[in-house]
């Protein structure tokens, strides 16, 4: 059984993660499952627990952007990004520091290593008092959706984790976009909660990995966060036994069931709402999960990446 923490029991979480045990968490963006980043029997159980492929590689997570000097090389323009947008939703993939003390495993034998500081007080503080570095992916059973409450980790990891700490829905919703600056052109790996357009003002252009980066992405698998009952994109019109993911004015009429991602067309609210909606969604009695289209800008760029990945079957 997995055990329910609160806020005032931080400490406990604490102890169990220093025991080397697993401890599901909130951040800004989605719940993580957390172990000793420097501990590969830690490490292997987080695999273990989600079912991950083990060349997937992890994000080690950290209370404080200094601490990152110790573990990877940092150069001008990881150090620029740390100091606009840590603590935030955005990872950085950087060379391993020649005496790093983070599991290999977490790196799945890479020579790289993605480091990120969370913007969500309460993991802030956990990992204060861990007082390590912590590996953590999305809370989830490997290629589902990422969970964004604690209820949504239960109910897949429950009896594989020692202890969820439940601090209500996260915030942005959505994972933190992923930048590789290990080559000469920095590359977009995965959008998420920050926009690309803000991080392309302040480095230039980001390119998108190729085929022979392969390696370098390896958590880019086209069926990703797949709901169990069929998604079909850019609805403009639905079944009658179809479900609707609505967004903004015009939505079809006819829908069996309809979340609204947001009324207002706000895309920074359907972040938030988007995996908890689809979830809600994904039930029996229905054929499949119809989308209104979302404009591709701010977050509408990682809403429709996992929507994208969704619809793959
Ligand atoms: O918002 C988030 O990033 C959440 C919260 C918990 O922090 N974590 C998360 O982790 O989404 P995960 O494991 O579900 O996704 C990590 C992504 C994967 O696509 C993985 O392949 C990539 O980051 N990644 C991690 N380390 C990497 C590395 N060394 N090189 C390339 N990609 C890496
Ligand atoms: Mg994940």
């Amino acid at each position: 059984m997995t055990i329910r923490l609160s806020a005032p029991e931080l400490d406990q979480a604490a102890a169990l993660l220093r025991g080397g045990e697993l401890v599901a968490f909130p951040t800004e963006t989605v719940y993580g499952v957390g172990g000793d980043a420097t501990s590969d029997e830690s490490v292997a159980a987080i695999f273990a627990a989600k079912g991950r492929p083990r060349f997937n590689p992890l994000i080690v997570h950290l209370s404080r952007t200094d601490e990152a000097e110790r573990l990877a090389q940092i150069d001008s323009r990881a150090a620029l990004l740390m100091q606009r947008f840590w603590p935030g939703p955005l990872s950085l993939v950087l060379r391993r520091a020649p005496r790093c003390p983070i599991s290999l495993l977490a790196s799945a034998g890479l020579d790289t290593l993605a480091l990120r500081v969370p913007a969500h007080p309460l993991a802030l503080e956990l990992l204060r008092r861990v007082g390590r570095p912590i590996a953590a992916p999305s809370a989830n059973r490997s290629g589902r959706v990422s969970p964004t409450t604690a209820d949504h980790v239960l109910s897949e990891l429950d009896g594989h984790i020692a202890a969820v700490l439940d601090d209500g829905p996260c915030r942005v919703g959505l994972e933190s976009t992923v930048i590789d600056l290990t080559g000469k052109t920095p590359l977009l790996l995965r959008p998420g909660g920050i926009a690309t357009e803000e991080l392309e003002t302040l480095i230039g252009p980001l390119g998108a990995p190729s085929r022979e980066d392969a390696p370098r992405a390896p958590g880019m698998l086209a069926k990703h966060y797949a709901p169990n009952l069929p998604v079909r994109l850019d609805a403009t019109r639905v079944e009658p036994r179809e479900a609707l993911l609505a967004f903004g004015s015009g939505a079809p009429t006819g829908a069996a069931e309809t979340c609204w991602l947001s009324k207002s067309g706000n895309i920074d609210e359907a972040a938030a709402n988007l995996f908890a909606m689809l979830r809600a969604l994904d039930r029996p009695e229905f054929t499949g999960i119809a989308v209104m289209p979302i404009p591709e800008q701010g977050l509408g760029r990682a809403i429709n990446d996992r929507l994208r990945r969704a619809a793959t079957r």
